[in-house]
């Protein structure tokens, strides 16, 4: 079966159990800063699982691109990828755990679908804590099906729970499906998912959000309940092909074959540094394809980018690859994605020749590297003629610096080292690395606490201002202005759009004007739900996508009846496709000021805008 077959299949299944078909979200979460990137297909959703109306009803399902950074060092084994897509069918409030289990279940076996033998298949449940008891309906929904006793493992939290994304939310029991893997075709007798879990793969996973965690870490009870799946698609195509690892897919293995052929080496010789870059590159073209425009750089997700395809220059010379590669290998991502996500095609130059410049850049750094390290050579050599003693060691501080400065793998140090009859101190380089790990955790986890969505006061008035803000900057500098990224905390805004130069004074004023008088104005705020083109028709801005045909919510600041001007003294001021929340009404906003307005990459600039009380 091929990946886009299984694509198929999948949603085409759901379908016809009256779910709506959504599109894919962008890797960049809109108007969320406490992750990074979309880590799952529930993660667009957050809203809608909080209790907000979907246009597209009760029963949806995706194909969504995901990223990952988590488990970025156990990329190279045969089932980790920083880059992935997740199928997943979600119930906002509607079906339960019955019938989750036993769609799950029917499209699994199913000879229209994917035909798999019960007998190869193990579920587990939650088996219940001081927060939740042991998940008896999801146990029994199995055992229904006819999946015998001793293939149901109830397992702790730690791996039957899923959720929150962030620090509070919604959450609760998972029921996971797993495929076996181990020798021989079938499991023996007695083996299942707590005892022998090596042997099996996990390959879906059912999550009953039926909690919330709050804030103080108790558990209550939700209004909504909901169902939120996901199956990773690679491992399912690796499973059903026979595969036992997931880069002999088809939107992987092609990928190999191009590096195999620039490195000139056999992929079964050289594993380990061939999955690190054709995982790394496949991940840096989806972020970089994504239609915000981002480049790498030293923060954020733009350092993610730089991370990766860092990496797999590094890894690139160990396979012997000295020129320029990386363009090759992101062009053939964007082949075998780029029927999937259109998007990727639209943005390839973009994506090309941003992957050239870091590439070049890099590789002047790893010069100087080298440099430094002819330079380290020089003083234990002028040491040595000062005392008659030689130094026979770099030293752990010297190994971090050319890793941490000069982006030397510590492998690298060593090859150098050896050729210059010297030991490297790797006691020393580990604890200097571990004390920045240990540092740079701390950085990540500071970014990663918060709820997920984070639907704070503050943060809801930051959002409703980005529109206010949006069409005043279209207003004033012109229509060519389009939104490439939006960041709300508690205590500003920011937004990047497209634009070619510096704002004057008098632009910046002029926009802040328009803000404050549309808040003067105090307009309502609604929303309707129509299609993509009828929203266009009635001039509405933001991030479109591809979502052809699909429903979406569209909200009005002013007369949901006219058209958007950006001009206070009309009736609509602006219409923009979201998901929301807003405030009612303008009035409650405060005074709105530009603090910042500065270059953000070429050809887009970056606002940071404050509410005051007024
Ligand atoms: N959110 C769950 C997961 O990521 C199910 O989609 O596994």
């Amino acid at each position: 079966m091929t990946t886009k077959e299984l694509r198929q299949k999948y949603l085409e299944f759901f379908e016809k159990k009256g779910h709506s078909i959504i599109s894919s979200a962008s890797l960049i979460p809109e108007n969320d800063p406490t992750v990074l990137f979309t880590t799952a297909g529930m993660h667009p959703l957050v809203p809608y699982l909080m209790g907000e109306k979907h246009p597209e009803g009760k029963r949806v399902t995706s194909v969504q691109k995901c990223i990952r950074t988590g488990d970025i060092d156990e990329v190279g084994d045969n089932s980790h990828l920083t880059f992935f897509e997740m199928l997943g069918n979600w119930s906002l409030g509607d079906y339960f755990k019955k019938e989750a289990i036993e769609w799950s279940y029917e499209f699994l076996t199913s000879k229209d679908y994917l035909g798999i033998d019960p007998k190869k298949l193990a579920v587990t449940v939650f088996e219940g804590d001081e927060d939740a008891p042991l998940d008896t309906e999801a146990k029994q929904a199995w055992l229904d099906l006819g999946i015998s006793e001793d293939k149901i493992s109830a397992l702790p939290k730690k791996d039957n729970w899923w959720g929150p994304a962030g620090q509070t939310g919604p959450c609760g029991p998972d029921s996971e499906m797993f495929y076996w893997v181990g020798e021989g075709e079938f499991p023996p007798e007695g083996s299942n998912v707590a005892i022998d879990e090596d042997n099996w793969m996990e390959i879906w996973n059912d999550v009953f959000m039926q909690y919330n965690k709050n804030i103080d870490g108790s558990f209550t009870a939700s209004e909504q309940k909901n169902v939120d799946t996901g199956m990773g698609v690679e491992r399912v195509v690796a499973l059903l092909n026979g595969y036992k690892e997931v880069y002999k897919v088809d939107t992987l293995w092609p990928i190999v074959e191009v590096v195999e052929n620039l490195s000139g080496k056999k992929y079964e010789e050289e594993t380990l540094s061939m999955r690190v870059i054709v995982d790394h590159l496949r991940a840096a073209t989806m972020i970089m394809g994504d239609n915000l425009g981002l480049a790498p750089s030293n923060v954020d997700q733009g350092y993610v980018v730089r991370k990766l395809i860092r990496r797999s220059i590094r890894h690139g010379k160990k396979l012997g690859i000295d020129t320029n590669f990386c363009g090759e290998v992101a062009s053939k991502a964007i082949e075998v994605l780029g029927s999937e996500y259109t998007e990727l095609e639209k943005n390839k130059d973009f994506v090309l020749r941003e992957i050239k410049k870091e590439e070049e850049q890099f590789r002047k750094t790893l010069e100087s590297g080298i440099k430094e390290f002819e330079k380290l050579l020089k003083g234990f050599q002028m040491a040595f003629e000062k005392t008659n003693r030689k130094i026979t060691e770099i030293s752990g501080k010297q190994a971090f610096k050319l890793y941490d400065t000069y982006g030397f793998p510590y492998e690298m140090t060593e090859e150098l080292a050896h050729e210059h009859d010297l030991t490297v101190d790797k006691a020393g380089f580990d604890s200097a690395f571990e004390k920045h790990q240990e540092l740079s955790r701390k950085g990540a986890e500071q970014k990663f606490k918060g709820g997920m969505a984070d639907t704070g006061e503050m943060s809801v008035k930051y959002h409703t201002t980005t529109h206010l803000l949006h069409v005043a900057l279209k207003r004033v500098l012109g229509d060519h202005v389009a939104q490439k990224g939006s960041n709300i905390t508690a205590d500003r805004l920011r937004f990047d759009f497209t634009h070619g130069e510096k704002m004057t004074p008098e632009e910046r004023t002029e926009v802040e004007t328009l803000v404050n008088a549309a808040i003067a104005r105090d307009y309502p705020i609604s929303f309707t739900e129509m299609t993509v083109e009828e929203a266009k028709a009635q001039g509405a801005i933001g991030l479109f996508g591809d979502k052809y045909g699909e429903k979406v919510k569209v909200y009005t600041v002013g007369d949901p009846a006219g058209m958007a001007e950006g001009n206070p003294e009309s009736d609509t001021f602006s219409k923009e496709i979201c998901g929301g929340p807003h405030v009612e009404s303008t009035g409650v906003l405060g005074k709105f000021r530009i603090k910042k307005e500065e270059s953000s990459s070429a050809g887009i600039r970056r606002v940071k805008g404050v509410l005051e009380d007024l």
